[in-house]
């Protein structure tokens, strides 16, 4: 995937919770799994949106929203710390203070 780290769905943390199912299941449709720790909480909720929007325009399988909202906890819940992971290109341009 583009600058990520990515993973085989059966090795992102709490593999069993619905949250790494949901990842595993709509995150790799197109590009591999990303780990969780390979972004800052502030990032996550931005590229999820992004990638939603991403795999409507694609004609991809589309999570719901309570699906999205399961891949967004899981994701912030395992996020990497601020300061350590860089931010994406987009949430870069859109949280200036955090560059
Ligand atoms: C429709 C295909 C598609 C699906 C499905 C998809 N992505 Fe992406 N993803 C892309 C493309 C294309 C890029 C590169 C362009 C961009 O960053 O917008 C990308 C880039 C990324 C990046 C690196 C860019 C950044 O801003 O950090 C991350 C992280 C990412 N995707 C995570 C995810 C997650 C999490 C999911 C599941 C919610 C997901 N992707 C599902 C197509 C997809």
């Amino acid at each position: 995937m583009p600058d990520g780290v990515p993973v085989s769905a059966s090795a992102l943390p709490d593999a069993d919770f619905a949250g790494a199912q949901l990842v595993g299941k709509f995150c790799g449709q197109c590009h591999g799994v990303p780990a969780p720790t390979s972004r800052a909480a502030a990032t996550w909720r931005l590229v999820v949106e992004r990638m939603v929007l991403l795999m409507k325009k694609t004609g991809k399988t589309v999570p719901g929203d309570h699906e999205t909202e399961l891949i967004n906890t899981y994701l912030l819940k395992h996020a990497g710390q601020a300061g350590t992971v860089k931010l994406s290109r987009h949430a870069a341009a859109l949280l200036p203070e955090w560059r």
